[in-house]
C-alpha cells in the first residue's frame, strides 16, 4: 500500500473545526504545549492580521488520525519600504510511522502552491536539524544562521552559573502571562509614528509592524507574559524567561525614530533589565538588522545557536532575497510560537 492509499491530503478550510482537534493533537506531539489549547490554535492559524494560514494536512483514511502538517502563516514583510505579502513557516511535522515516505516533501509543496495562490511573494522559515536538508532539497535558499546577542547584566550571577552549571543554562522556560511583574505596565498604545520609523529601513527586508499585527502577537491569545517598556521615545517588546536559575528578558523587537538614538536605545536596556530583574538581556536578529551595531556597542556579546534561517522565492519578479546582511528579522518572527 502506498502512502497515498493509506492517507487523504488536503487544505485546511478555515471554517472547518472538526479536524481541528486531530491537528492540534499532532503539534502538541511534536512539542506543542497542550494547556495552549484549540483558542490557541486558532489564534495562530485563524486569525492573524494578514489572514488565515496554509495549512496542509495528511490524515489517515482509516482513524482520522492526523499523519503530518506543513503550515505557513500569511506574513507581511517589507521590502526597501514596500509591503510583500509572504508566508512565514508555523508548523512542519510528519509522523514517525508515516516519515521518509515523501510526505513532507508533498505536504510542503502543496503549501507552497496555495500561498502563491493567494498572493504570497515569497517564504521564510527558521527550520531546525531535521527538516533543513527536506527544505534544501525543494530548492529553499540557505541564508546561513540567526544571531543570538547576550548581555550579563548580573555579571557575577551569570559568570558563577556559567562555571558551575552551563548544561542548565540551556532550557529557557518563557513566564506565563499572569507571572508577577516588578512594577505597573503602562497600557499599551499603539505608537503609530514608531512603527511608521521601519519604513526608513532602506534596502531591507524587515517584518512589517502596524498596531492590528502587535496587538494580536503580543496582546492577543495569552501564551507569555509580554510586556512594553518605553523611555525616552523608544519602546520595546520584551518577554521574560528563566534559564535555569538566571532570570532572562528577551527582546523581541525595539523601536526606534530614524536617527536611531544610540544613547536613549542604551538607557532602555537598562530600564528593561530593571523593570524585569533581568540577570541577562537577549536579542535575536538578522544581521541586516539596524539594532545591530548598537547591541555591539552595548555590551551584548555573541553566542552559537543552531537556529537555520531559510527563504524561497516563490514568483520571478520577487525582489532578490540577497544575503543575510539584506534582512532585518527579529525575535518576533524568529520566536513565533
Ligand atoms: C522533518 C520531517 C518533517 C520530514 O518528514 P518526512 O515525511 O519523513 O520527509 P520526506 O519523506 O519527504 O523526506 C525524508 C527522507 O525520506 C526520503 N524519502 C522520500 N520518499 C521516500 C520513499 N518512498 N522511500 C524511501 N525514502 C524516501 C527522502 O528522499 C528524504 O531523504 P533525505 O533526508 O536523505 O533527503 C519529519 O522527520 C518530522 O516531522 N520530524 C519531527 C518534527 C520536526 O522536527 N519538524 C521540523 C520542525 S522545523
Amino acid at each position: 500500500m502506498t502512502v497515498r492509499d493509506e492517507l487523504a491530503v488536503g487544505l485546511w478550510d478555515p471554517g472547518d473545526e472538526s479536524v481541528v482537534p486531530q491537528i492540534m493533537e499532532g503539534l502538541v506531539a511534536v512539542g506543542v504545549p497542550e494547556r495552549f489549547g484549540i483558542g490557541w490554535f486558532y489564534w495562530k492559524f485563524r486569525d492573524g492580521p494578514w489572514g488565515p494560514a496554509v495549512v496542509a494536512y495528511a490524515r489517515d483514511r482509516s482513524d482520522g488520525r492526523i499523519a503530518g502538517v506543513t503550515a505557513f502563516g500569511m506574513w507581511r514583510l517589507l521590502h526597501d519600504g514596500a509591503p510583500v505579502l509572504a508566508g512565514i513557516s508555523f508548523a512542519t511535522f510528519v509522523h514517525p510511522e508515516f516519515q521518509k515516505r515523501g510526505l513532507f516533501t508533498e505536504l510542503t509543496r502543496l503549501a507552497q502552491e496555495e500561498a502563491l495562490r493567494r498572493g504570497a511573494r515569497v517564504l521564510f522559515n527558521f527550520p531546525n536539524q531535521s527538516s533543513r536538508h527536506g527544505f534544501l532539497r525543494l530548492g529553499w535558499q540557505d541564508m546561513h544562521g540567526i544571531e543570538t546577542w547576550v548581555k550579563p547584566v548580573r555579571l557575577v550571577r551569570v559568570l558563577s552559573r556559567v562555571v558551575t552549571g552551563p548544561r542548565s543554562l540551556k532550557a529557557v522556560v518563557a513566564d506565563p502571562p499572569d507571572a508577577a511583574i516588578h512594577g505597573a505596565v503602562p497600557p499599551f498604545d499603539d505608537f503609530s509614528s514608531l512603527i511608521e520609523a521601519r519604513t526608513s529601513w532602506a534596502g531591507l527586508w524587515a517584518g512589517e509592524r502596524t498596531p492590528s499585527m502587535l496587538r494580536w502577537r503580543f496582546f492577543g491569545h495569552p501564551r507569555y507574559r509580554y510586556l512594553h517598556v518605553e523611555g525616552d521615545g523608544v519602546t520595546a517588546l520584551v518577554r521574560t524567561a528563566s534559564r535555569g536559575s538566571l532570570r532572562e528578558a528577551q527582546i523581541m523587537d525595539v523601536f526606534f525614530p530614524p536617527e536611531r538614538p544610540a544613547a536613549a536605545i542604551r538607557r532602555l536596556f537598562r530600564t528593561i533589565a530593571e523593570r524585569c530583574e533581568a540577570d541577562t538581556l537577549a536579542v535575536m536578529v538578522t544581521r541586516g538588522h539596524p539594532l545591530r551595531p548598537i547591541l555591539k556597542t552595548s555590551g551584548f556579546l555573541p553566542v552559537p545557536n543552531r537556529v537555520n534561517f531559510f527563504t524561497y522565492p516563490l514568483v520571478k519578479d520577487c525582489p532578490p532575497v540577497g544575503d543575510q546582511v539584506n534582512w532585518a528579522l527579529s525575535f518576533s518572527e524568529i520566536h513565533m510560537m
